[in-house]
């Protein structure tokens, strides 16, 4: 643990939504020193300092834009990084990084009901009505999506800076707004994108790997890749998204409609990032806005480990821990080939989540630009 004290204590009064927490809550929490446009870094926590309270769930970085914050990680996106993303764009080439909505078909978890699109004849127009999951195809996971718990109780959620107290405020027939994804789609997500493609140096290195198991890509093989891709050693950037292409959406691709059938059963596991402390310390560092995927979860599955002797999973820390989303089924097969092909790892991106108010996720609408 590092020591000399560079976080600074302030205790905020939450008088004006004290309403909203059980009486056993004391009212009152930490959040980090700092004036945003003076140094947006100010007391910035090492990963060994999280969280600023003992109270807090394992790793949560609550408070750390402040107490009310409901922006999370996004707040690692400012106009300066926005700008320097800007200058990767080189040549002026679209690539959309979108699954079909309807895609996996049958989704990959049978609690969720495929994509339901209705034609609706008017007098003279046609209008469409979507009856959708949001966690079907590409989706963006917002801040309501994943709380902290202990044993999957919602008597033991915690969601992020502790700003939801009742469950019934997410799903009841009144729901509140606080952390809806329409704090992601009023945002409006640009940002520069770094690809660590797994499944091109697995190919490139003559290594194979089944992307429906429970292979975990470790915090050192991303290190190896970047390698591979000759990118600098200080490569990340405040505010970047971290993308892996774990080979997940290219085996999908593979199978016939049978196997896509059987898919629910067979894509239990999955390929994904190895659900540990050293990725929670490898992520935390690079201080990164997103992260995503091509895969179910981002994680690995089977997604759970050990912190503090609690068992939780990279969900649980990244969305109700440290507010950062998680982008999961993104599409990246011709972004990968046109990254390789030129020698490239960052490129510019947009993501403009739909404005749902209290929403829980999103398609991304992911736009990379290179
Ligand atoms: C920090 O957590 C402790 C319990 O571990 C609690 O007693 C204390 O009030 C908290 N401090 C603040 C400032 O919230
Ligand atoms: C989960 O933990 C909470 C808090 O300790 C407890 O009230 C609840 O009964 C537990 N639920 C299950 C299913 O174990
Ligand atoms: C991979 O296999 C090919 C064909 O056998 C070979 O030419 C190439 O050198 C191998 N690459 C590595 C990195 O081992
Ligand atoms: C789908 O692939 C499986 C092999 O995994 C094969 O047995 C089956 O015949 C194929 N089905 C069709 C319709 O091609």
């Amino acid at each position: 643990m590092k020591t000399g004290g560079a976080i600074k204590i302030i205790v905020s009064s939450l008088a004006s939504i004290a309403f909203a927490y059980p009486a056993t809550r004391s009212g009152k929490r930490v959040e980090r020193e700092f004036v945003p446009t003076v140094d947006l870094y100010a007391n910035w926590p090492s990963y060994d300092e999280l969280p600023l309270n003992s109270s807090y769930p394992s790793k949560a970085a609550w408070g750390v834009w402040g107490a009310d914050d409901e922006l999370g990680a996004l707040n690692h996106i400012t106009e300066d990084t926005i700008m320097a993303a800007s200058q990767t764009i080189k040549e002026g080439k679209a690539f959309p990084l979108n699954l079909r909505l309807d895609v996996p078909n049958p989704p990959a978890n049978f609690a969720r009901k495929p994509l339901n699109h209705l034609f609706l004849p008017q007098d003279g127009y046609t209008d469409d009505v979507l009856v959708m999951n949001t966690q079907i195809s590409t989706q963006f996971d917002g801040l309501r999506h994943f709380p902290y718990s202990t044993n999957n109780s919602v008597f033991t959620y915690q969601w992020y800076n502790d700003l939801i107290a009742n469950y019934e405020d997410v799903i009841g027939p009144k729901p509140t707004e606080t952390l809806g994804i329409q704090m992601a789609a009023e945002k409006g997500i640009v940002v520069r994108a770094v690809l660590f493609d797994f499944a091109g140096w697995q190919d490139a290195t003559n290594q194979t790997f089944d992307a429906f198991t429970d292979r975990n890509i470790t915090p050192d093989e991303l290190d190896k890749i970047a390698d591979w891709q000759n990118m600098p050693s200080d490569w990340s950037k405040p505010g970047d998204m971290l993308i892996i292409r774990t080979g997940w959406v290219r085996q999908y691709m593979t199978l016939n409609a049978t196997e896509r059938n059987l898919l629910p059963v067979q894509s239990w596991p999955w390929i994904g990032m190895e659900a540990s402390e050293r990725s929670l310390r490898w992520v935390w560092e690079k201080k990164l806005s997103v992260v995503g995927a091509d895969n179910p979860a981002f994680e690995v599955s089977t997604m759970s480990f050990d912190v503090d002797g609690h068992t939780r999973s990279l969900h649980q820390v990244f969305i109700g821990g440290w507010g950062q989303s998680i982008v999961e089924f993104l599409y990246l097969e011709e972004l990968a080939q046109a990254l390789h092909e030129r020698g490239r790892w960052n490129f510019f991106m947009t993501m403009q989540n739909l404005n749902v108010v209290s929403g829980i996720a999103s398609p991304p609408n992911a736009l990379a630009i290179l």
